[in-house]
């Protein structure tokens, strides 16, 4: 395959995720299309007005929306963001009966006016949302994945690069397992230029990282958007920014390693959930990279994330 021309992604979704994932793909050129669908008329038309009336500084993009399911016919790549959003004190897995049934009724509809589409999912939980949309759909597992943990990967370099005085673009580290609270880093595989994070010596005079220290990165990153619900009423920005990459990597046909979330089948031994393990993406969507290895405690808390998302799969009706 390669880089898809003429290409149009299809945001479902006009809340606060939603509108932010449209904007960051048209500042960021992801694609040559945005379509921008919601079942609220009003809402969904006056966030692709307010998009549209900054064409002028957005470049070639364009951005059209409504509350037609007609207006994402014909799209490459369709980010799902739609369905009940955290509330403060709410875990992500609060919302899976509710949001399971809207992806339940959506994602039939979306896949028959766009029969070749890459699907990611960012509805929280996101990955028992990952599980949901692959099933309905009947589609090969590559094509319906989750953003995962994208976004906490970006939240953890971040955090590391700040406190290590590096560019974040040196910082090689990734958050695995649930977007949710039993997600964790990789240690094992977490490096500065090719330093490991551990040997690492800050170039300001700080002290080098401790282990008590990237513990609390790890619990910091973990509750990152807890802490931001609570004080703005939700996340938007950072999440909106890693859909975009996503389908940059999808629309260019990248080959790029992500964090993403797709069905595993019999990866380290786990089945039949959807969790983020480094993962190629590419035009045809996303391949988990068999060769990952774990240290002994990343693979009993892979393992403890896995038995948190089958428990809440159970629940579902
Ligand atoms: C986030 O991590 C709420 O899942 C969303 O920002």
């Amino acid at each position: 395959m390669s880089a898809i021309e003429n290409s149009k992604l299809t945001v479902v979704g006009a809340g606060a995720v939603g509108s932010s994932v449209a904007y960051a793909s048209l500042i960021r050129k992801s694609a040559r299309h945005v379509a921008l669908y919601d079942i609220a008329a009003a809402r969904v038309e006056a966030e692709v007005l307010d998009l549209a009336h900054g064409s002028q500084f957005t470049g070639s993009s364009d951005i059209i929306g409504g509350d037609d399911l007609d207006v994402t016919a014909g799209s490459h790549v369709i980010v799902i963001t739609a369905g009940a959003a955290q509330k403060p004190g709410q875990t992500r897995t609060d919302l899976a009966g509710v949001n399971a049934n809207i992806l339940r009724s959506l994602v039939p509809n979306l896949l028959e006016r766009s029969p070749d589409a890459v699907f990611v999912v960012v509805t929280n939980p996101a990955d028992v949302m990952a599980v949901v949309a692959q099933e309905v759909s009947g589609l090969p597992r590559e094509r319906v994945f989750s953003s995962g943990t994208v976004l906490d990967t970006s939240r953890l370099r971040w955090k590391i690069a700040q406190r290590a005085g590096v560019s974040i673009s040196s910082v090689h580290a990734y958050i695995v397992g649930e977007h949710g609270d039993t997600e964790f880093p990789l240690w094992s595989h977490a490096t500065i230029g090719t330093v490991p994070i551990l040997e690492w010596v800050p170039q300001d005079g700080q002290p080098k990282f401790t282990v008590d220290e990237l513990d609390q990165i790890a619990v910091d990153v973990r509750d990152a958007a807890y802490k931001v619900i609570q004080g703005k009423g939700a996340t938007n920005y950072a999440i909106g920014l890693s859909g975009a990459r996503i389908v940059e990597a999808i629309l260019q046909d990248e080959h790029t390693v992500m964090p993403v979330s797709t069905v595993l089948e019999d990866f380290h031994g786990v089945s039949g959930v959807a969790l983020s393990v480094p993962a190629v993406v590419s035009a045809a969507g996303a391949q988990p990279i068999r060769e990952t290895t774990f240290s002994a405690s990343e693979l009993a808390l892979f393992r403890r994330s896995a038995d948190a998302l089958r428990e809440v799969a159970a629940g579902l009706s």
